[in-house]
């Protein structure tokens, strides 16, 4: 676990992550002593703190990371708690109803944070960045699936550009996928370096937005794509809002269009009889928590309540 020793011994910068929507999420979950919340995506734990507080004394907090370091970092952050029964679960929370089944818990409230944290993004060994060149794997487990090279250097070329305009609206989706393929003809592609340099020979200078990096959008889509970030959401959506309890809410924060549509999209089909629709349209942050803290700028929230 060189990686951890690394990162914990790092300037208390590493971390820092002010949850998103915090004070909007405690609001609309509205937890007390001894109610039972899921902390479906538990990054670096900054919610559950809130979380663990607000259900004290006598609640119970289950926090699902499929990341193992994210889950170490989270776990030495909240410690030992005496009087709330904590559990930090590593799986994916699209395994989370077989998981509160076998706790026998139904939970009072749900948060979905979805996507990644700063401290993921910004660990070059994941190749996750384009900021540092790194090896370009992307993968959230480096236990499951294959890294992002071996999928650029296989994929049809069709494939990425679809996934390029689905996961990302790249408009240069076609000639990004074409320079992938002529590079991977002369040599794989190996590093994160190697995905910038392609998506730099395919959008020309002048037309490259100013206000983002050329290669974010790229580095999304293939980061999307390498996890499976979207396979079974709207399924493990579902799942979440039925696994509440009676008058329990399902609060969920995403940053893509992609994404928030699917969440959009099951919420409706909830609506009936057992669910209501909380935020008729997605919340977003105040503009002071947009300009203390940058990630925000893109969170919708949108909350599911079980009638
Ligand atoms: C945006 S961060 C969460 C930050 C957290 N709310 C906080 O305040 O520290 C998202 C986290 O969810 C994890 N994650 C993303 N998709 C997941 C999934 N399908 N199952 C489990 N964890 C997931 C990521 O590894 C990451 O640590």
């Amino acid at each position: 676990m060189v990686l951890m020793e690394s990162r914990m011994g790092a300037t208390d910068k590493t971390f820092r992550h002010d949850p998103v929507m915090v004070q909007e999420i405690l609001a609309v979950l509205a937890l007390k002593a001894g109610d039972v919340v899921v902390d479906g995506t538990l990054g670096l734990g900054g919610h559950t703190l809130r979380f663990i507080d607000a259900v004290r004394p006598g609640g119970t907090v289950v926090g699902f990371d499929w990341d193992s370091s994210m889950l170490e970092i989270a776990r030495a952050r909240i410690g030992t708690q005496s009087d709330v029964k904590v559990h930090l679960v590593h799986k994916d929370f699209r395994e989370m109803s077989d998981v509160l089944a076998e706790l026998s818990l139904r939970p009072n409230g749900i948060l979905l944070d979805l996507g990644l944290n700063s401290a993921q993004i910004d660990d070059p060994v994941r190749g996750i960045s384009f900021r540092e060149e790194g090896p370009l794997d992307m993968r959230m487990d480096r236990t499951r699936g294959e890294p992002a090279s071996a999928v650029l250097n296989r994929i049809a070329p069709g494939d990425l550009e679809w996934a390029l305009k689905e996961y990302a609206d790249e408009r240069w989706a076609r000639a990004i996928a074409k320079q992938v393929v002529a590079r991977r003809k002369e040599q794989p592609l190996r590093t994160t370096q190697d995905l910038v340099d392609c998506v730099h020979a395919a959008i020309p200078v002048g037309a490259r937005e100013k206000r983002i990096h050329p290669a974010t959008r790229t580095f999304q889509a293939v980061r999307i794509m390498v996890n499976g970030e979207l396979n079974g959401l709207a399924e493990a959506v579902e799942a979440a809002a039925r696994a509440l309890a009676a008058g329990g809410s399902l609060a969920i924060l995403s940053y893509h269009s992609g994404e928030d549509r699917i969440v959009k999209d099951v919420f409706k089909s909830l609506q009936d009889e057992e669910f209501e629709i909380v935020t008729k349209k997605p919340q977003t942050p105040t503009e002071v928590e947009i300009r203390e803290n940058s990630r925000s700028r893109s969170a919708k929230l949108r909350v599911i309540r079980k009638k």
